[in-house]
C-alpha cells in the first residue's frame, strides 16, 4: 500500500537516529506503529544514542586495530543499544561481531530472533548471568554461544546493581582494550558502611550516620572503587555524564581505555580507601577470585 501524502516520516525527527531501520525501531517498540517517538522511548533513545556517540572513538580503535573486533552488551535487556550499536556501526563496518549478555532467557531469545530477522548475522545472544561467562558457554537462550577468550570492548548501560561489576570483571580479566559502564543503582557498599560504622572515626562515622547519606556515599564510594579498579589493571578512566540530570539519576558513565599493565599508584590508594572505609565491594571480591587483586603491589606473572 503506497503511503498517505502526509503521513509521517519518522526520519524527520532529531531523535530518531539517522541511519537506523524504521522497521526495527517499530518492531522494539521505540517508534509507534505510525512512526510516533513517545516520552519514554525518546528519553530511551536519547540516552543510547549519547551513549553510542560517546563509545564511537573506542569502536573506531577497535575497529582500526583488529580485523574482527568483539563487542560485548552485558545485562542487555531488550538490547535497544545492541540494535543501535549494530546498525550505526558494525553493519557500516562491515565486520566486528556483537555479543548480546542478558540473565532473562526470555529476552535473549527474542534479542536472537530479531537479530535473525533483520539480518543481523554478527549480532548473538548469550542467556545467562555475566559472572558465569568465565567457561564461555551461555547456558540458557543462545546456549552454545561461547563469548570468545579475547574481548575488545566490553559494556553495561544500567545492569542492575552489582551486574555493572561483574561487566567490569569481565572486561578487565579478558583483557578488553575498552570498558564502558552506565551504573544502575547499588546498595551493598551502603549495607557494609552500615556495619562496619562503629570502626569508622568520627567524622567519617558522621558522613554515613544518617540512611540517605549513607546510600549516597555507598554509591559514591562504589564507583570510585570502580574507577581504582580500572586503573590498578592499567586503564585510563574518564567519568563523565551521559545525558543531563534531568533524564536520568543514573548518569555517571565510566569509560576506560587500557594503556599499561597495571598501575602500582591507583592500587596503594585502592588499598588504602578500602581499609579507612571497612568496605569490599563486589568488583574487589570478584577481582580477588579470579587472581587479580586491585590492591596487590603488582599483578602476579
Ligand atoms: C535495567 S535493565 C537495562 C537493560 C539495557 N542495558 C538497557 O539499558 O536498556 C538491566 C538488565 O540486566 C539484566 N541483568 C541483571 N543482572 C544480570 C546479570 N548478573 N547477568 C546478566 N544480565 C543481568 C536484567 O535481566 C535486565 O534485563
Amino acid at each position: 500500500m503506497k503511503p498517505s501524502r502526509n503521513a509521517f516520516d519518522p526520519r524527520t525527527d532529531p531523535d530518531v537516529p539517522a541511519g537506523m531501520s524504521v522497521d526495527l525501531l517499530k518492531d522494539l517498540h521505540l517508534l509507534t506503529r505510525d512512526g510516533q517517538l513517545n516520552a519514554d522511548a525518546r528519553r530511551k533513545l536519547k540516552q543510547i544514542r549519547h551513549f553510542v556517540g560517546l563509545l564511537r572513538p573506542a569502536l573506531d580503535d577497535a575497529l582500526t586495530r583488529y580485523p574482527a573486533p568483539t563487542v560485548v552488551d552485558c545485562g542487555a535487556g531488550k538490547s535497544y543499544l545492541g540494535f543501535l550499536l549494530y546498525e550505526l556501526v558494525l553493519r557500516q563496518a562491515d565486520r566486528g561481531r556483537l555479543y548480546a549478555v542478558e540473565a532473562r532467557d526470555e529476552l535473549a531469545a527474542a534479542g536472537a530472533a530479531r537479530a535473525a530477522r533483520y539480518g543481523q548475522d554478527r549480532f548473538s545472544f548469550v542467556g545467562g548471568e555475566i559472572a558465569q561467562m568465565g567457561g564461555g558457554a551461555g547456558a540458557g537462550a543462545g546456549a552454545g554461544v561461547e563469548l570468545p577468550p579475547r574481548l575488545h570492548v566490553v559494556t553495561a548501560l544500567h545492569a542492575c546493581d552489582t551486574a555493572t561489576d561483574d561487566a567490569l570483571a569481565l572486561g578487565i580479566s579478558r583483557g578488553a582494550d575498552h570498558i564502558a559502564v552506565v551504573p544502575c543503582c547499588q546498595a551493598e557498599v551502603a549495607r557494609q558502611l552500615t556495619m562496619g560504622q562503629s570502626e569508622l572515626d568520627r567524622v567519617d562515622a558522621a558522613l554515613v550516620r544518617q540512611p540517605l547519606h549513607r546510600r549516597e556515599m555507598g554509591s559514591h564510594l562504589t564507583n570510585v572503587v570502580r574507577g581504582l579498579c580500572l586503573t590498578a589493571h592499567g586503564y585510563r578512566v574518564t567519568v563523565t555524564e551521559l545525558v543531563g540530570w534531568e533524564h536520568t539519576a543514573k548518569n555517571e558513565l565510566l569509560l576506560a581505555h587500557r594503556v599499561h599493565r597495571f598501575e602500582r599508584e591507583s592500587r596503594l590508594t585502592l588499598s588504602l580507601l578500602l581499609d579507612r572505609w571497612k568496605i569490599e565491594p563486589a568488583l574487589v571480591r570478584s577481582l580477588r577470585e579470579r587472581g587479580l587483586d586491585p590492591c596487590a603491589p603488582a599483578p602476579p606473572g
